[in-house]
């Protein structure tokens, strides 16, 4: 019996006149005199195998009538494709029909809308849109892991349930075996210490403050998994649930952050160039022409800094008019971030050291008094694509910023005695891994490059 072949190694290494299993998805059948091509994909590659069948097929009527979707199992031999654009078919000898498809089912071969295909998220990963999206996905969440393996950085997995807000921003989704329709009261509100963990917990909006303190140990580490915010924005770049990557070094600077962020966005885009070349040339001609050489250009680029004080300068003298105020110590919105990285730099942009009155708790307060060390990486399109800073390591000054904004040290003081002994100088950032997919394919919503998206008032599937 014959291995199985992917698609993908068939067309490029498959040499005529070799036997040949493949198994797959009918994506479209045609028929002819007496010859019915078929388009199997099998998720490996952009490119199907083009499987022929002719009358000699025992069940060359039931071949012909398969229908878009079906899944089968070909066996035959390769040959030079007399067809333009594919040097390889495969001549079938026996076509086994593992799961039939009739016409009721939704993605025919035509042109169907994202908003559409939406609503079939559990079908529209058989098109070409989203098998090439999904697979940059996992060959640059594989990357991830690469690049910090070689530098010695350690993965660490934070926790999911979590009884911090990072971000202090008040987005965190509530976690309770409480029972909602009589919680136990105490004083009118509800006693969480009578909840499954004896206190309020919700999902991580960020593994952040777990990871500095495996930094204060492994000196330099990153995270990469799913945070939560339940954030009502309704926008093509806001996710309730999306993945993200935090690294964390001790001993590092603002200025060693933003350097290493520079590294890792540059390497993450060589490598969708280099290794999903296939898909990327897709997304070129049919998602965002001048997208290859868009990211070719910030590979080899130096990407700008600029301080916040500055942004808000160029930002005033813009000679547009924004829907948003633009005044220091307010905060950046979408549309200033995208003028600045795309009319003012014309490519990458940090933008360096912002008012501590819109930033978190947790950011390293400059001698100014009034400014604290973040940085903000804006990307055309996209806007913000990363979020860091230095980190303040003085237990003093946390613990006041703490106070002033609200926050109780005393719930978070395992995370100040990170600052009680052996406290170092040290920094970090967060990438939003379907904001990076976003900038590397050109797709414009944030629900077309997760596999399920969760916005307000969606968790199909
Ligand atoms: O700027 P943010 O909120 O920073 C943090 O969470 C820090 N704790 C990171 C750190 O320093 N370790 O989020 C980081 C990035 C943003 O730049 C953005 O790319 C992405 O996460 N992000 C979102 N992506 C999709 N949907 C949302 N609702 C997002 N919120 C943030
Ligand atoms: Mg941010």
């Amino acid at each position: 019996m014959t291995a199985r072949t992917k698609v993908k190694q068939a067309l490029s290494e498959g040499k005529p006149g070799s036997e040949c299993l493949v198994k797959g998805w009918v994506r479209s059948v045609r028929t002819g005199k007496g010859v019915c091509f078929i388009q199997l994909n099998d998720g490996s590659s952009l490119a199907g195998l083009q499987v022929v069948a002719e009358p000699d097929l025992a069940n060359f009527n039931e071949v012909c009538a398969l229908g878009t979707g079906a899944a089968i199992a070909v066996t035959g031999l390769l040959q030079e494709s007399p067809a333009a654009g594919q040097a390889l078919e495969l001549k079938a000898a026996r076509v086994e029909v593992v799961g039939g498809a009739d016409e009721s089912y939704p993605m025919q071969k035509k042109r169907h809308s994202f908003e559409f295909l939406r609503t079939i998220a559990h079908l529209r990963l058989r098109s070409n849109t989203f098998g090439a999206v999904f697979r940059v996905r996992s060959s640059l969440a594989q990357e991830v892991h690469r690049f910090f393996a070689e530098r010695g950085f350690l993965y660490v997995h934070t926790p999911i349930i979590t009884a911090n807000d990072c971000e202090g921003a008040g987005e965190l989704f509530r976690v309770t075996t409480l029972d909602l329709a009589k919680p136990p009261l105490v004083n009118g509100s509800v006693d969480f210490s009578q909840d499954f963990f004896s206190r309020a917990t919700g999902l991580t909006v960020s593994g952040q403050l777990e990871g500095e303190l495996f930094a204060q140990a492994f000196s330099d580490i990153y995270t990469f998994g799913p945070t939560f915010r339940a954030e009502n924005s309704n926008t093509a770049r806001h996710a309730a649930e999306f993945w993200m990557i935090e690294p964390e070094m001790a001993f590092a600077d603002l200025n060693d952050d933003a350097d290493l962020a520079e590294s890792f966005l540059k390497r993450l885009c060589s490598h969708a160039l280099e290794n999903c070349a296939e898909d990327m040339q897709f997304f070129n001609t049919q998602i965002d022409k001048g997208l290859i050489e868009r990211i070719q250009a910030v590979a080899n680029a130096s990407f700008a800094r600029m301080e916040y004080g500055e942004a808000i300068e160029r930002l005033k003298k813009a000679p547009v008019s924004f829907q948003f105020p633009v005044e220091w110590g307010l905060d950046l919105q979408s549309e200033h971030e995208r003028y600045l990285t795309e009319q003012v730099v014309g490519g990458p942009v940090f933008i360096l050291n912002y008012p501590k009155e819109i930033k978190a708790f947790y950011m390293r307060q400059n001698d100014d008094g009034k400014t604290v060390a973040a940085m903000d990486l804006l990307v055309p399109k996209v806007g913000e694509i990363i979020g860091g800073s230095q980190r303040e390591e003085r237990l003093d000054r946390l613990t006041a910023r703490m106070q002033e904004t609200g926050i109780d040290p005393e719930s978070l003081s395992w995370y100040l005695d990170s600052r009680r002994w052996g406290t170092t100088p040290h920094a970090g950032f967060g990438l939003g891994f379907e904001r990076l997919i976003m900038y590397l394919t050109g797709m414009e919503n944030i629900r077309d490059v997760i596999p399920f998206p969760r916005t307000p008032r969606h968790a199909e599937f």
